[in-house]
């Protein structure tokens, strides 16, 4: 792993782009540093092809019109709008929507292998929201298919690399290391005080392989960690997922965007959580209740089971409550007169799971399914550049908030944000540090803030290793999961969720007793998941506040005590910060909502029916 030892025993590491995060967005910025000639490292804290990335099934979106003529960007960009519940930046959501069929195109000239119609162009699959064959897929592995191609990208040009290639910048990936904090520091040269001008300049990081600390000092930093879906007990989201970046951020005094708004998916494979693709809908599988109804005609007669995730999620439950559900619980996703063969070649990948996790064959039996969280659509307030507003920090893909996806993300708008705003994001950084001259070194001072940092990081982990009694840190992760699926999940009320809030500081003030029985130094698992759980606690509050500020409901934050839209008071973004420069590195800054308005454009604001 190289770096330069310090005195104090420290490895520290210097590039001119540090990408955090290792799925579609880290990798296809990274192509774009790496081309611009930077310098790039990808810290990851599992294998890149371990991101969450590779478990997106169904597809991404884009207005190719292959399957059916007609579609145009700004048909696209209406649907997402009105998916969002009106709440998306419509600036945001063209930029998005223009570049999609040239993004999909570009990952079939990398090598993504799509599926394909009889005339061999790209076949495309209807999603909710849309009600149109719009989503580009490669069967029920698209995120599988994307992520290996960009993977194989940059490892092309490592190769390129060590052969001698003069062009391009050098790639190198830092695999299992978790992240513990980012580092600002001043910029003394501008004469200004560190405050008003300070900027991001590295980050500290743990070697899961030998519990090393590294430091790592850098010209900008982009934060593309995903999402937060291990804060709730039913994710479809991999164990990773913690949001690590929308913490690290929040504590260097970033704000967060829209926090209150979390997605559930509506089919979940009943006792595991598993994404059962919307693409099994899309394929023409319907919903069905315990009287054999296919009960969505209730609640859209129009879309049906092709309604917005949020809708169709908010279907399921009066139903299960209803006592039409089965064991109180789930539903059925019936997929039987698709036939064999269309669930063999486009279906393969969620009828191994069926079978693996549910015991059930879907050729010959209904998909026990229930909501589950899948996405977080707020995350690290950025502009539609990805910068956030602290220079050299840049964040995008789920753990940012441009925001495309507003108050509900379309089914098939991950994958498309994920490379759109990754390779936006790495041309960015590569014009930024470009225009400073190539071979600009990283300063002194700056590798001295990471260096100062990285004995703060040391102190606080030998500390949590030193306590062998005080609060098990597995019991009270598995609380605040329970808490935020019961208090903020898909139905929300007042009440509940004050009780909720006082409950999650509760479990909060308990962190700092925290401890682990294990106290290896070979891939301690349990350490990452005890410095993961005070980055959940942060989310938790945010995502608490902000949705018991939100008098009323749009798209994924329903509330039974305010059933409507309130465009007058609500059609503005949350943004919540942790006040001050105390918040750094404390359990507690001083929590701060404020509103901002939304960026409207060509769609006016309507009632949204399906
Ligand atoms: O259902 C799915 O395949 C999920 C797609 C998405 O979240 O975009």
């Amino acid at each position: 792993m190289g770096g330069e030892e310090t005195e104090s025993g420290y490895s520290i590491h210097t590039h001119d782009v540090i990408i955090i995060g290792a799925g579609l967005t880290g990798l296809r910025a990274a192509i774009e540093t790496v081309d611009a000639g930077l310098d790039t490292a990808v810290i990851s804290k599992v294998h890149p092809l371990r991101s969450h990335s590779v478990a997106a099934q169904g597809g991404m979106n884009a207005a190719l019109g292959n399957v059916q003529a007609g579609d145009s960007w700004e048909d696209h960009a209406f649907d997402t709008v009105k998916g969002s519940d009106y709440l998306a930046d419509q600036d945001a959501v063209e930029l998005m929507c223009k570049n999609a069929p040239g993004a999909v195109i570009e990952l079939e000239h990398f090598g993504t292998v799509f599926s394909r119609q009889e005339d061999g162009r790209i076949a495309q699959r209807s999603f909710g929201g849309g009600m149109f064959p719009r989503t580009c897929y490669a069967a029920d592995r698209t995120g599988h298919n994307i992520l290996h191609t960009l993977y194989e990208q940059l490892m092309g040009r490592e190769l390129e690399q060590s052969k001698g290639s003069k062009s391009g910048g050098k790639i190198t990936f830092y695999e299992e290391f978790f992240v513990t904090s980012l580092v600002k520091a001043g910029v003394s040269s501008e004469g200004k005080s560190p405050e008003q001008g300070e900027r991001c300049v590295g980050c500290t990081c743990l070697n899961l392989a030998d519990r090393t600390l590294h430091g790592f000092a850098c010209r900008a930093l982009l934060l593309a960690t995903g999402g937060f879906g291990r804060l709730f007990t039913r994710s479809t989201n991999a164990l990773i997922n913690t949001g690590d970046g929308a913490s690290l951020a929040l504590r260097a005094g970033i704000p967060l965007k829209d926090m209150e708004f979390v997605q559930f998916h509506p089919t979940t494979l009943y006792g595991t959580n598993i994404l059962i693709t919307e693409g099994a809908r899309g394929e023409g599988g319907y919903l069905l209740n315990n009287k054999n109804e296919r009960f969505m005609k209730a609640y859209a007669p129009k879309s049906m089971e092709l309604a917005p995730r949020d809708i169709v999620a908010r279907s399921i439950q009066p139903e299960i409550d209803a006592g039409r559900g089965f064991d109180d619980k789930y539903v059925l996703l019936d997929l039987q007169h698709l036939g064999k063969d269309k669930i063999m070649e486009r279906l393969p990948g969620i009828r191994l799971i069926s079978m693996d996790f549910a015991g059930v064959d879907p050729i010959e039996e209904p998909i026990p399914v229930q909501p589950g969280q899948h996405y977080s659509m707020g995350g690290i307030a950025v502009g539609n550049d990805l910068a956030t507003e602290l220079p050299g920090l840049y964040a995008a893909g789920e753990c940012s908030c441009v925001s495309v996806h507003g108050a509900n993300r379309l089914g098939g708008n991950s994958l498309l944000e994920t490379v759109v705003f990754g390779k936006l994001a790495g041309q960015g950084i590569g014009k930024t540090l470009s225009s400073s001259g190539s071979g600009v070194r990283v300063r002194e001072e700056d590798e001295k803030a990471v260096l100062e940092k990285l004995s703060e990081e040391d102190e606080r982990i030998k500390a949590l290793l030193a306590r062998d009694s005080g609060v098990k840190m597995a019991g009270l992760r598995d609380e605040l999961k329970k808490l935020m699926f019961e208090s903020f999940g898909v139905f929300r009320e007042g009440k509940k969720m004050e009780e909720g809030l006082e409950k999650l500081r509760e479990l909060k003030s308990r962190y700092p007793e925290v401890y682990i029985d294990n106290k290896s130094i070979v891939f301690n698992q349990a350490l990452i998941y005890a410095l993961e759980l005070r980055g959940l606690f942060d989310i938790a509050e945010a995502v608490a506040r902000g949705a018991i500020a939100r008098n009323e409901s749009r798209g994924s934050h329903a509330r039974t005590d305010y059933p409507d839209r309130d465009d007058e008071n609500f059609l503005a973004h949350t943004v919540y910060r942790l006040e001050g420069r105390g918040a750094e590195g404390k359990l507690d800054g001083k929590p701060v909502l404020e509103y901002q308005p939304v960026r409207l454009g060509k769609f006016p604001v309507k009632e949204r029916v399906y």
